[in-house]
């Protein structure tokens, strides 16, 4: 074993863990998630209600699970803002709110933990979702006042933002597939909800930069991979439909400012801009075969390989595929820019595949940066168990496991492991000896 060489990452590589506010807060009844919740669009009909119960400052649990984070090693944690907070009605701020957002900013710097701070994470006002959301025709504009106001109010505290999480999941899930709020099957608003979100990112970009020139800003992006099952043509389109649709446009927009999503006319191009890194979310493979059944995803249908690893429940369509995340950081290096996995992580509530899960994806990261991409840090999706969006309570993505009713937390053993590597600032063959042996292999044998 002595000869195995532990897998380095960069000096000050950041360790984190990533969150979103309406799935950690609790009682964020001011938003279009929340009513839909309400209205029993949530699979196994739970409600988020006191969510990770971080929110009540008098529970402490925020500051608690923060301790908890800097006591494993880690150096950075991403959490999101709640607009509905912050601008309860429009254009009235909430001062408390505020306060709130500074404790657990002000918490987090105390503990050397750097803060990552997400301004949107699928969540709207409902005062702008009553407006048409992402389809109100000033929804930039509201956009970019938002930030303005939160840049002013917490920016001596963050200086690492991401403008938007997910813009074509939220656009997809929202308006083509419909199972979020406002419940749509509509291609060309799917788009221009995509386009819109590409053009606040830059507003609200411009915005930060403005007021916090060496702020550091970024777009997060969940950019899966989508392989045809065979080598033939129809498949290949497809794939490369899907591809190019749901991960390359936006990438073109952002960062060649070229703005060309299909059926959208009424955009006029995307001024350029300074992204400071690429957020990248990672959750595993798409292999996909053309069928006519399947007019929402591009004419490609889902297919399970043989013998690939797939997903449980709910996602069983998706692959758990770790060089994957060497090809999409691979792919985004063209841009020559600093990269930040912003979200990977599985929903496993018995932590019996997430040890594996984590070292082969880390070994793949290891990978991408010793092949010349310039990733900065990991964020692990997520710290502790959280309120998951339609699937509910069902799905169970934490290091940290929670009982929603009693707010117990118990650590699974993949915090113990994830502090483990996030301390040496590498993989070494101890750590997978003790947590996951049979990954030995995989984690060591460079592919
Ligand atoms: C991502 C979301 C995040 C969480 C994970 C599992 O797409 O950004 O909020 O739901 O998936």
């Amino acid at each position: 074993m002595t000869s195995i060489q532990p897998l380095r990452f960069p000096e000050n590589f950041l360790w984190g863990v990533a969150s979103a506010a309406h799935q950690n807060e609790g009682n964020n009844r001011n938003n279009d998630f929340w009513q839909w919740e309400q209205t029993g669009h949530v699979h196994d009909g739970t409600t988020s209600g006191l969510a990770t119960d971080w929110w009540n400052a008098a529970h402490r649990r925020a500051e608690s699970d923060f301790a908890r984070a800097a006591e494993l090693g880690l150096n950075t944690l991403r959490l999101s803002l709640e607009w509905s907070r912050i601008e309860p009605a429009e254009n009235r701020w909430d001062d408390a709110a505020i306060d709130r957002y500074r404790q657990l900013l002000g918490t987090l710097r105390e503990l050397n933990i750097t803060p990552m701070v997400t301004l949107h994470h699928f969540t709207n006002p409902l005062w702008l979702a009553e407006r048409g959301g992402w389809l109100a025709a000033d929804v930039v504009a509201r956009f970019e006042r938002y930030t303005a106001h939160v840049v002013d109010a917490l920016g001596d505290l963050v200086d690492l933002w991401c403008t938007i999480n997910e813009p074509m999941v939220y656009a997809y899930l929202s308006h083509l597939v419909g199972d979020w709020s406002p419940g749509r099957h509509n291609f060309p608003q799917t788009f221009k909800v995509a386009a819109t979100m590409t053009l606040a990112h830059r507003a609200a970009e411009q915005t930060i930069h403005a007021r916090q020139p060496h702020a550091r800003v970024g777009l997060v992006k969940n950019q899966p991979i989508f392989d045809p099952l065979r080598d033939h043509q129809p498949d290949k389109m497809v794939a490369g439909w899907q591809e190019t649709l749901f991960n390359r446009r936006i990438f073109q927009a952002v960062y060649e400012h070229r703005l060309h999503f299909p059926l959208n006319f009424f955009a006029k191009g995307i001024a350029a801009g300074q992204e400071d890194f690429i957020g990248i979310n990672y959750y595993g493979r798409h292999t996909v075969k053309f069928s006519l059944r399947a007019p929402f995803t591009m004419f490609g249908e889902p297919f399970i390989p043989p013998h690939a690893e797939m997903w449980d429940e709910p996602w069983t369509d998706r692959e758990i595929y770790p060089h994957g995340l060497y090809r999409v950081c691979m792919a985004a290096a063209k841009y020559k820019k600093p990269i930040f996995i912003t979200e990977n992580g599985l929903a496993d509530a018995a932590d019996a595949r997430r040890p594996r899960f984590l070292l082969t994806h880390l070994a793949a990261l290891h990978r991408a940066i010793q092949a010349g991409a310039d990733v900065r840090g990991y964020y692990h999706w997520t710290f502790v168990d959280n309120y998951e969006w339609v699937e509910g309570w069902s799905t169970r993505f934490g290091l940290i496991a929670l009982n929603p009713e009693t707010q117990a937390r118990t650590p699974r053993r993949s915090a113990e492991m994830f502090g483990a590597i996030a301390r040496a600032n590498a993989i070494t063959p101890e750590i997978v000896a003790e947590f996951a042996p049979d990954a030995m292999d995989a984690v060591f044998s460079q592919k």
